[in-house]
């Protein structure tokens, strides 16, 4: 039999660096997402459509899609490239680009125009060697933090993704929808129903998505509730490979929960490449569970993950120091300390 595999997906490009206060220039995050695409990782969240009054970091995320399109990252691995969508508004938007590409890389000059005077003809380059894109919805399962993170209650999150599902799927483009403050929410406590994440994952489910992202956005998950909740979902009819679990690290239990998670056939996890990150609507959270802890704990447990762990540390200790930051990631820290 194959050994036993774990996918991880890094969110350092989005939840990494959507709350950092400082404009991070585009060259940054492209090459922060370059550096990824060489380390084995296989699916990598690289921006976000949402309102750049909301999410200022993120305004130029038609950028970064317009420059994978163009001039896809040298990988390993066919790569997927996830943007996450708020509203059919953000969808337009990534459609724009996604369907009429600009004629050039935004970070290389336009090439000389032919002899006719005409300039090469778009095209996505990125799909080439068998990579994709694909988007990611947000809901959340308490109604204070959907208002506070998306100006909505959580019936009218789901009404805003029926045009979504419908226009995606006319593009084949696959739909991954998280579920904030599964564990906790800052709002309303660290006690959240599981039932209520159970009823949204299903009800996403049946509007189609192909995988939910249950987030302990503030990190108030601990093995036991981690447990209950994944117990719920399964008695729910969720079934492990329709999950991934994301995991914010603000009390250290992240990868606690994570071996709660493997117990239960969950083999999907979020992280971000040096633990970087946290929700701007959500106070006090700090970033996702590193990358290279992910790696370095599944590896440790003889689970595959594909990813080269120096590389990848080499990138978060670039990243952090870009963005001026200490680098969170224990595993990275002593991988590269050996
Ligand atoms: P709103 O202000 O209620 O939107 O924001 P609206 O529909 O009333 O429109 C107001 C204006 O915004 C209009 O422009 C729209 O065109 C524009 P105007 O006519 O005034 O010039 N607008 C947009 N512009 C660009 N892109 C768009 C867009 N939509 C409207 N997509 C909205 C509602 C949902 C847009 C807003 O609340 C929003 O963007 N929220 C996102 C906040 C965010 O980025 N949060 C972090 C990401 S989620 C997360 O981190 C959690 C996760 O990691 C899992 C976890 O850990 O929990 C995923
Ligand atoms: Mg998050």
């Amino acid at each position: 039999t194959p050994p036993d595999t774990v996918n991880i997906v890094e969110v350092g490009p989005r939840d990494g660096l959507q709350n950092e206060k400082n404009t991070i220039p585009l060259e940054t995050k492209v090459e922060l997402v370059r550096r990824l695409a060489r380390t084995g990782l296989r699916t990598i969240e690289a921006g976000s459509f949402v309102s750049p009054k909301w999410t200022p970091q993120m305004a130029n995320s038609s950028d970064i899609l317009e420059n994978i399109l163009h001039k896809p990252p040298e990988s390993p691995e066919e790569i997927v490239y996830q943007f996450l969508v708020p509203n059919k508004k953000g969808l337009d938007n990534f459609l724009n680009v996604y369907n009429n590409p600009s004629p050039h890389d935004p970070l290389t000059p336009p090439p000389s125009p032919r002899a006719d005077g005409t300039q090469s003809p778009p095209s996505h380059a990125l799909f080439q060697n068998g990579s994709e894109v694909e988007i990611s919805i947000f809901t959340a399962a308490t109604e204070t933090f959907t208002q506070k993170n998306t100006n909505c209650s959580i019936a009218e999150s789901l009404a805003r993704f029926a045009p979504i599902f419908e226009i995606s799927k006319q593009h084949n483009l696959r739909i991954r929808a998280y579920i904030s403050v599964a564990l906790g929410c800052p709002y309303e406590g660290p006690d959240v129903g599981p039932h209520k994440v159970a009823d949204l994952a299903i009800s996403l489910l049946e509007m189609g998505a192909d995988e939910i992202s249950v987030a302990d956005t503030t990190g108030q998950g601990t093995a036991p509730k981690t447990r209950t909740l994944l117990n719920t979902l399964s008695a729910a009819g969720v079934e492990s490979q329709d999950l991934a679990l994301h995991f914010h690290d603000t009390f250290g239990m992240a990868l606690v929960n994570t071996v709660v998670g493997l117990e239960h056939g969950i083999r999907t996890f979020d992280g971000a490449v040096a633990g970087l990150g946290g929700c701007p609507y959500s106070p006090g959270a700090t970033g996702n569970v590193g990358t290279e802890d992910l790696v370095y704990l599944c590896e440790s447990l003889g689970l595959r993950t594909g990813i080269d762990m120096v590389k990848l540390a080499e990138t978060g200790e670039w990243i952090s120091r870009e963005v001026g930051r200490g680098n969170e990631s224990s595993a990275g820290k002593a991988t590269l300390a050996r």
